[in-house]
Formats: structure tokens, C-alpha cells, sequence
């Protein structure tokens, strides 16, 4: 195909599929995925329970062999292949399209549950002008607030959860249907400089409070003796898969809207490194914070810590109660929550709006109007009632553990052995991209990071298999947890049966694609050129 010709089929792409105006926007947007929950409520506590100051080697070693490498990847399928998640994997290979509808999935499910922890975050902002806990944060927060009873279904409502969640839910549809770059891109582009500049005030803010030191020698002390422990290192492995929102069809989406001619390597160090750089910063002001609040109690840091909801609508209500200023280091942190939050519910819904789009060929109105309504109807039935927190800690410790870490270990696999596409993924890369990726990259990608990825599940299930997580009934665990995880990929390679819009190039990086080595193993039917199936 001639380059006007090239050009054409790419322009007529964007203006379909649509697309980040440039490189900084996407970058922006792929830091704003990535910069999420698990930065801030997740990784200080992370830290701190795997040797800390000693964590930073295994968090490093995840990092660069595991990390990076796995994003490069994703950027690679995505970015030569064109398309969402299935539709770039029905382009690297036909019969692997289930594995991005599986990620697809994962990502429903996901947006579902992260919908309703912004909402709560969204009440905290304002609770934290009068402190509206009283002197009883946990007592509020699963009392007054959620209204938890015993650990049942129930289709009680609780209208303060209703209202927020119903508000995050427009928003973040809004911001959906007005598209890639007028939605993603321009909202990445306003609230990830805000995002930076509120929680570098709050850390500033944290360690000004007597005892911020004290927090500080808890994180950062070295356990040397850390670094034998296999759980430590899967802990690292753990959390940097979650936290750079690799291997569940966010960094395909998102590098498929990138220009043809960007360099994807270079992003990609940049994006790994901001997001581990945010992470730090989260270390030192939660902790700086909970060094403070162990002193104002006389106890131990060790026993103020903990992490995800305890960290957040327990332990900080009590300091912002306590702190000097606690009204502006709630609306701080809280307001950093949703900010943060919010860029990644949007990356994590474009994966399933993405999907529709590129299947369908429907509108992005409809496409977010047909995605965006059964997610938000299902995350209001299941999260403003009052058993919402047991069912939305088991599918979050499920679909974490079970589904991202194994179907970013069964894609690599897949894409690594089965069809042998490291080569031509990674001359894509270098056609544009520096520094160039070479073995280094592919053994990183086809060996470490799978091993890594498989230590981190193997002793994850000896804990499931030996107490039942969190002490929930065995009903709870089977219906949210092990049948969701098994129904996840089942129903994902059902939906790779149903036919591609007319006219959809399958079978291969679509007209127009950069050159480079050829992609995978030759197909063994003969490749349609434009397919209906
Ligand atoms: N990467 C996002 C987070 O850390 C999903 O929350």
C-alpha cells in the first residue's frame, strides 16, 4: 500500500475509532490509569508489610523486569494492531480474540466496584469540613454511613451512597461519551497537574505534624531479612501489575489511539517511572500522616497502619479529626482519591466502550449508553445497598488476584510461546521507539515476568485455599468470587464467536501499519483480507 494510501486508511481510523491529539495527551492519560487507588491506599501499606525501606529492591526488580516489559508489550499489541483489546488480539492471531474479551471482563466488573469507592470518597470531601464521624470513624463509617448488617445480600438502599454514586456515574459517562481526546484526554489533561499539585500539598502538610518522622522510620527501616521471602517478592510482583494497569486490556485500548509514528518505548519509561514516582510520594505522606496519629495515641506505628478502606475512611478520619488543619488535609487526600480514582474508572471503562465500538461499529454515544447504563445500574444495585462492602471486598480480592495476574499470564504466555510474536511486536516498537527493545526485552517478557507472575498466584491460592478470604461465608466466595473468576474467560470466549462488524480487517496488523518483522507464526487457513465472521 503506497503512504497516501496509508495515510487515508489511518485518518479514516481515527476519525472512526477516535484518537489522542498527541503524544503528551496519551501519556498523560496512561499516567492518569495508572495513578489509581492502588497508589494511594494500597501501596504505602504494601511497603511497609514487606520489609520496608527493603521493599524498594523486589518493587524495583518487579518493576523494571515485569513491569515495563509487560506495558511495552501491551503498547506493542495495541499500538501496531490498531484496535481494542479482542480486536487487536483477533488481528495478532483469530483464535485469541477470547483473551481480550476476557480482559474486557475483568474490566466491567472492575468499573463496577471502583465506581462505588469514588462515591464514598466523593461523601468523605465534604464530610471532612466538620468531621461528620464524630469521635467513632470505623463505627460511622460501617454504621451510619453504609448501614453494613450482617454479611447478606439485601436490597436495602442507602441513599447516601445512592446519591454520590448516581453523580460519578454522569460524570464519568459524560466524559465517555464526548470520546478520546475531548474526554479522556482533556479530563487527564486537567486533573492529573491538579492531582499532582493536591497531594503534594497534603504531603507537604503530613510532614509538618508532629510524629510525621516517626511513621517515616517505620516505612523506610530496612527488614534485610525481607528479601528470603518468596511472599515479598510476589507482594512487589502484585502490586506492580495492578498499579501500571497492565496485562487487562487498558494499555492495548489506549495505545491504539496513539499516532502511528510515536515513540511507544520512550512513553512507556515514562509512564512506569511517574507512576512509581507517585507511588513514593504516597508512601511518605500516608505514613508521615500515620506517624503522627501513632503518637497522638502513645502506640506503635505498626498499629495504626492498615491499608485500602481501613486506611482510608478509618485511620485518616481519626487523623484529620486530630491533625491541625484537618478539614484541608481531608478534603486533600479524599479529593485526591477521586481525582485519581476517576482517570482510572475511565481508562477501565474505555476497554469495554472500545470493545462494543470496534465489534459493533456503533456510535460512541450508543456504544457508552449501551456499556455505561447496565454498569452503572448494576453498581447501584449491588453497592447502595447495605450489604454492598462484603460483596465489594470479595469481587475486588478475586478479580484481582484471579483475574488480572491470570489472564496477563495467560496472554503472555500465549503471545510469547504459542505464537512465537515477541519479534515482530518488538521491531514495532523500535521502528519508532528508543531506546530499542532486543532479547533483553523478549527474555524479560517470555520468562521473568511469567515466573513472576505465577509465584505471586501459586502462593496467593495456598492462602485462599487455607482460610477462606476474609472469614465471609462460603457462599459469598463461591457466587462473588470462584464462579465470577471461571464465568470471566468462559463468557469471553462465547462473545469471540459473535461475527466482526462487515468490512473488519481481521488477521493481521490492519492497512498502513509500520513495517517490521512479521507479527506471528503464518495462520494456518488462508488469511481473509476483510472478514465477516
Ligand atoms: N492502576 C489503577 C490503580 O492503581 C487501576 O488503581
Amino acid at each position: 500500500m503506497s503512504s497516501t494510501a496509508g495515510r487515508a486508511t489511518e485518518q479514516a481510523d481515527e476519525k472512526r475509532r477516535g484518537a489522542f491529539s498527541s503524544r503528551r495527551v496519551f501519556i498523560l492519560a496512561a499516567i492518569g490509569s495508572a495513578v489509581g487507588l492502588g497508589n494511594i491506599w494500597r501501596f504505602p501499606y504494601v511497603a511497609y508489610e514487606n520489609g520496608g525501606g527493603a521493599f524498594v529492591v523486589p518493587y524495583l526488580v518487579a518493576l523494571l523486569t515485569a513491569g515495563i516489559p509487560f506495558l511495552l508489550l501491551d503498547y506493542a499489541i495495541g499500538h501496531r494492531h490498531r484496535g481494542s483489546a479482542p480486536l487487536s488480539f483477533a488481528r495478532l492471531r483469530r483464535g485469541t480474540e477470547g483473551l481480550g474479551w476476557w480482559q474486557v471482563g475483568i474490566c466491567f466488573v472492575i468499573a463496577v466496584y471502583y465506581a462505588a469507592v469514588i462515591a464514598w470518597a466523593v461523601r468523605y470531601t465534604f464530610f471532612s469540613l466538620d468531621e461528620s464521624w464524630g469521635d467513632d470513624p470505623e463505627g460511622f463509617f460501617f454504621g451510619e454511613f453504609l448501614q453494613a448488617g450482617d454479611v447478606e445480600v439485601t436490597a436495602d438502599v442507602v441513599p447516601g451512597v445512592l446519591v454520590p454514586l448516581v453523580l460519578v456515574w454522569v460524570a464519568v459517562l459524560v466524559i465517555m461519551a464526548l470520546g478520546v481526546q475531548r474526554g479522556i484526554g482533556a479530563t487527564s489533561l486537567i486533573f492529573i497537574p491538579v492531582l499532582v499539585l493536591a497531594f503534594a500539598a497534603l504531603v507537604v502538610q503530613a510532614l509538618l505534624l508532629p510524629g510525621a518522622a516517626g511513621g517515616l522510620d517505620a516505612l523506610f527501616t530496612p527488614d534485610w531479612s525481607a528479601l528470603a521471602s518468596a511472599p515479598v517478592w510476589a507482594a512487589a510482583f502484585g502490586q506492580i501489575f495492578f498499579s501500571l494497569s497492565i496485562g487487562f486490556g487498558i494499555m492495548i485500548t489506549y495505545a491504539s489511539y496513539v499516532g502511528r509514528r510515536e515513540d511507544m518505548i520512550g512513553s512507556g519509561l515514562v509512564v512506569g517511572f511517574s507512576n512509581s514516582g507517585f507511588e513514593l510520594l504516597a508512601g511518605i505522606g500516608v505514613f508521615a500522616a500515620l506517624g503522627f496519629m501513632a503518637q497522638a495515641s502513645g502506640v506503635a506505628v505498626g498499629e495504626v497502619a492498615s491499608d485500602g478502606i481501613g486506611l482510608a475512611f478509618i485511620a485518616f478520619p481519626t487523623i484529620i479529626s486530630e491533625a491541625p488543619a484537618g478539614a484541608l488535609i481531608g478534603v486533600l487526600f479524599f479529593g485526591s482519591l477521586v481525582l485519581a480514582g476517576i482517570t482510572s474508572l475511565v481508562s477501565v471503562i474505555e476497554v469495554v466502550i472500545s470493545a462494543v465500538r470496534d465489534k459493533l461499529d456503533t456510535s460512541r454515544l450508543t456504544a457508552t449508553l449501551a456499556v455505561g447504563v447496565p454498569a452503572a445500574l448494576l453498581s447501584l444495585v449491588l453497592f447502595s445497598t447495605t450489604s454492598g462492602i462484603y460483596v465489594l471486598d470479595v469481587v475486588d480480592h478475586f478479580v484481582n488476584q484471579y483475574g488480572i495476574l491470570v489472564v496477563a499470564l495467560v496472554s503472555m504466555l500465549v503471545v510469547s510461546w504459542a505464537l512465537r510474536a515477541l519479534t515482530g511486536l518488538g521491531g514495532h516498537l523500535n521502528v519508532h521507539g528508543r531506546p530499542r527493545v532486543g532479547t533483553g526485552w523478549r527474555v524479560l517478557t517470555s520468562i521473568v515476568a511469567p515466573v513472576g507472575l505465577a509465584v505471586v498466584l501459586v502462593l496467593a491460592l495456598q492462602d485462599d485455599l487455607e482460610a477462606p478470604y476474609g472469614d465471609y461465608p462460603g457462599w459469598l466466595l463461591l457466587v462473588c468470587g470462584w464462579l465470577l473468576v471461571v464465568a470471566l474467560p468462559v463468557v469471553g470466549f462465547l462473545l469471540a464467536r459473535l461475527p466482526w462488524r462487515a468490512g473488519t480487517h481481521l488477521d493481521g496488523p490492519p492497512p498502513g501499519s509500520d513495517p517490521g518483522p512479521r507479527c506471528t507464526r503464518p495462520p494456518r487457513r488462508t488469511p481473509l483480507p476483510t472478514t465477516t465472521r
